[in-house]
């Protein structure tokens, strides 16, 4: 694991000051055959990919999975079994604090709409991939949904 340590705040800082200044007060819906559609409003995608509420302990392990979204590679989190995390991104204990579900939810589908030189991967960023042969997101809108509900579990740190 590198220990360099990317200036993620100072992005972060950059990505919240776009957002006071309205950068994501468009609305506009993604529609792609076969994949679900989402709608961004205002600092979020406020409902369910799949139509209803995850699973937080199947998030936990798509966290933590090498072959799901391992986000255990960048980010510090609660699962104290792991003995690896990362550093790139913040320490997720305390998001479902500091952030909404529709919040989360944005952030795993397209980093990159909240902070556009985000490092961290569009895990369902699905507009455009028809000009991509085969292109899939990275996740499922289950396994997202999976996550943003895990993720809201992380509260009182
Ligand atoms: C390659 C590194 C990387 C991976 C892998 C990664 N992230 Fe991130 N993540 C980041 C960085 C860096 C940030 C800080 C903001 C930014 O740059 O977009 C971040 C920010 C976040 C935030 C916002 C946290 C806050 O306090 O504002 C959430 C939520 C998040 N990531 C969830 C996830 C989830 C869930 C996964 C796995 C599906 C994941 N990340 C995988 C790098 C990563």
């Amino acid at each position: 694991m590198s220990r360099r340590r990317p200036p993620w705040g100072a992005a972060l800082a950059a990505g919240v000051a776009a957002l006071s200044v309205g950068a994501l007060a468009e609305t506009f819906d993604v529609r792609e055959p076969s994949l679900a559609p989402y709608r961004i409003e205002g600092t979020g995608i406020a409902r369910p990919l799949t139509g209803r509420a995850g699973d937080p302990a199947r998030g936990r392990a798509i966290a933590r999975a090498r072959t799901g979204g391992h986000c255990i590679l960048c980010h510090a989190m609660p699962i104290p079994e792991e003995p690896a995390h990362g550093d790139t991104g913040p320490d997720l204990a305390g998001v479902g604090d500091r952030l909404s579900g529709a919040e989360i939810r944005l952030r795993i589908v397209n980093p990159k709409y909240v902070l556009a030189e985000s490092m961290m991967p569009a895990y369902y960023r699905i507009e455009g991939l028809h000009r991509v042969a085969a292109g899939r997101p990275l996740l499922g809108a289950e396994d997202v949904e999976d996550l943003v509900a895990y993720l809201a579990t992380l509260k009182g740190r």
